[in-house]
């Protein structure tokens, strides 16, 4: 592994890790929130490499890590590399969000409740009103998106998904979760998606498509209408998603991943020292990361 926890000032105490990770924004979100709260330790990015997650965890652990992220590709591998595993981690599947206390290794996931907050914030609306489309359903995002929904008892979760024996697989375990949310796939074809938009209230993009440019176009531009909530899981520092642009184009309502990095940095902020994060502190530092 890639690091030096000895050579920081003030000490590394919190990390996260992921392979590539040089990329993560994470730190110019944590270490102003860490000043802002007057806490004498500082926020690293480690790479590390897959299979190597549980190691990674001693190692931190060892050095006297308070707590650590966990991003691309190893939040599956970390569900199986902690000692206490929280129920709604379980349930989404997967860990985010490593706290050590007393020497045990404490696994959370902050991407479902991240996901609330986001959707309370920008929308000013409660998931569990709403009627959610999330394409997407195969990757873990879209996974810890789609359990949060029904947990909530949101009345209505489509599923759609490029491969889409993922998506059924999918529906077949969240369906069990809330009997009061009526779960359905259908094909990720653009007659299918539009038709399904007529009764959605909150489209949600879960897949990895956007994040560059040049990618192709998750949706015709005219899908999204004014009365929708479109919620875009990637976000680009040289601006605004495809999906986000047509759908403000078209007078909807918009949040980016963004909003979502930061309300999920929150969560485990409150989770590693269990006091209200410095919420603000953290936006400003997301905010200039992204315009540099
Ligand atoms: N803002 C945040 O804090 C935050 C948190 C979590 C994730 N994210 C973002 O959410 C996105 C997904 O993350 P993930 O962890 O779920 O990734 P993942 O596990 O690799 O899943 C990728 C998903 O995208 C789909 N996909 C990929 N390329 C596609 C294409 N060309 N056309 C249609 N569908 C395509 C995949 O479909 P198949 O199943 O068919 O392969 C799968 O459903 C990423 O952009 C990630 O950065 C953001």
């Amino acid at each position: 592994m890639n690091w030096d926890a000895g050579r920081f000032t003030p000490p590394a105490r919190l990390a996260v890790i992921g392979d590539p990770i040089a990329h993560s924004r994470s730190p110019q979100m944590h270490n102003p929130a860490l000043r802002a709260c007057g806490i004498e330790a500082q926020y690293i990015r480690v790479q590390v490499p897959v299979g190597h997650v549980a190691q990674a965890f001693r190692q931190f652990a060892a050095c006297g890590f308070l707590g650590v992220n966990i991003t691309i590709p190893h939040k599956f591998e970390a569900l199986d590399a902690v000692d206490v595993l929280d129920p709604l981690a379980r349930q989404l599947g997967a860990v985010n969000t490593l706290a050590i206390r007393d020497g045990k290794l404490h696994g959370y996931n902050s991407d479902g409740p991240g996901f609330l907050r986001s959707v309370k914030e920008a929308f000013g609306a409660e998931v569990k009103n709403l009627r959610v489309l999330i394409l997407g359903a195969g990757g873990g995002a879209g996974r810890a998106v789609a359990v949060q929904c029904a947990l909530e008892g949101c009345p209505q979760l489509v599923l759609a998904n490029r491969t889409a024996a993922k998506a059924e697989a999918l529906a077949a375990e969240v369906s069990k979760l809330s009997p009061r949310t009526k779960v359905k796939v259908i094909a990720w074809t653009d007659e299918a998606v539009v038709a399904e938009m007529v009764g959605t209230d909150l489209l949600v993009n879960a897949t990895s498509l956007g994040m560059k440019p040049g990618d192709a176009k998750l949706l015709p531009a005219e899908t999204v209408a004014a009365r929708h909530l479109c919620f875009d899981m990637v976000y680009r520092a040289d601006g605004e998603t495809p999906l986000l642009a047509d759908a403000k184009a078209a007078g909807a309502r918009t949040v980016d991943g963004l909003t979502l990095l930061l309300h999920q940095g929150a969560i485990s902020f409150e989770h590693w020292f269990g006091r209200p994060a410095p919420l603000e502190a953290m936006r400003a530092g997301l905010r200039d990361a992204v315009m540099a």
